[in-house]
């Protein structure tokens, strides 16, 4: 990713999300804040809380394609805020911070000490150039935090391989805590990491052709979702995820007479009447939306969407 770390500086988790809670629980104390944007990753939050400290949300949504406002993330730093979450590739929303946007992010962060934990575990899966935190902001690197892993680029999620990397004394009290608890990913996994990690040509094909299939299915998704009225939809510009708003099919008679008052119910509807799962948009901070992901086949997708077309339909 053109930064560079020494051995000291990264540590190897079971998984990014191992990594991610080792983090707040090696920076938080009680009392501490963390600021999360919503839409977030459901684990960010409960992480945070099990670490005694306190998940500060800043909420947003489409009009500023679900990243924070500059103001809003400057209005809600407090001496108290101890690290700030930007997750980008986004899931669920798929949103991805431009260059400008990351820049102006900075500046803010600059005038406060926080740590920024930027976890681009789905860096790989970017419909357009990737803007990396830190090639933007290297100024930053001393509290800057890079957590990744093997389960989205490799497919390798049951192996549970992730990664973070940082300033070598918060690297330091993570593998303290660290050996306290799994000690280390089994090493089968991460041998087998180290095949998935080693550049070659092939990998850089598979990975190339995996992002094609899925900008192909993304596209097949999101035509059948906003052809189906009270549902409306943002072009996601990385991860496997589509969010769409569902408001409009909420406290209206769907198919049969049901009536959904909250995007929880819609979710168990769909599960229940059309036998396809996704994620209410409630697990993420975000009331209102459904979290639909296209690591599907197209035919499953075709076939779900059918259901779901039908099962809302009046
Ligand atoms: C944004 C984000 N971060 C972290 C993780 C954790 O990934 P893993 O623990 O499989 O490496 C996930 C998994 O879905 C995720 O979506």
């Amino acid at each position: 990713m053109g930064i560079s770390y020494t051995p000291n500086q990264v540590t190897v988790a079971c998984g990014a999300k191992e990594a991610l809670f080792l983090a707040f629980l090696a920076i938080c104390n009680e009392g501490d804040e963390v600021i999360i944007p919503a839409p977030y990753w459901v684990s960010y939050v409960d992480q945070v809380r099990l670490a005694g400290a306190t998940p500060i949300i800043i909420e947003t949504d489409e009009t500023t394609g679900f990243k924070p406002t500059v103001e809003q993330v400057a209005s809600h730093l407090t001496p108290r805020t101890r690290a700030v979450v930007l997750n980008s590739p986004n899931n669920p929303t798929g949103a991805v911070y431009d260059n400008d946007e990351l820049r102006t992010l900075a500046e803010t962060l600059r005038r406060s000490d926080a740590v920024i934990i930027s976890d681009e575990i789905y860096d790989a899966i970017c419909y357009r150039e990737y803007p990396r935190f830190l090639r933007v902001t290297p100024d930053l690197a001393n509290r800057t935090l890079i957590v990744n892993g093997a389960s989205k680029t490799f497919a390798m999620t049951g192996w549970r391989i992730g990664y973070i990397a940082g300033p070598e004394p918060i690297i330091k009290a993570i593998r303290t805590i660290q050996s306290h608890s799994t000690t280390h990913p089994t090493s089968i996994a991460q041998y087998a990491a180290v095949v998935a990690y080693t550049p070659s040509e092939e990998m850089d094909r598979v990975i190339e052709e995996r992002v094609h299939t899925f900008l192909e299915r993304r596209a097949v998704i999101l035509d059948a979702l906003n052809n189906i009225e009270g549902v409306r939809c943002v072009v996601p510009d990385g991860a496997f995820y589509v969010f769409p708003n569902v408001s409009g099919l909420l406290n209206r008679p769907l198919r049969g007479g049901t009536v959904c008052q909250t995007s929880s119910d819609l979710a168990t509807y769909l599960l229940e009447h059309a036998h396809i799962g996704v994620v209410m948009g409630e697990a993420f901070g975000a009331p209102g939306f459904l979290r639909l992901s296209y690591a599907q086949g197209t035919e499953s997708i075709v076939e779900g969407m059918r259901r779901f077309a039908e099962a809302v339909s009046e």
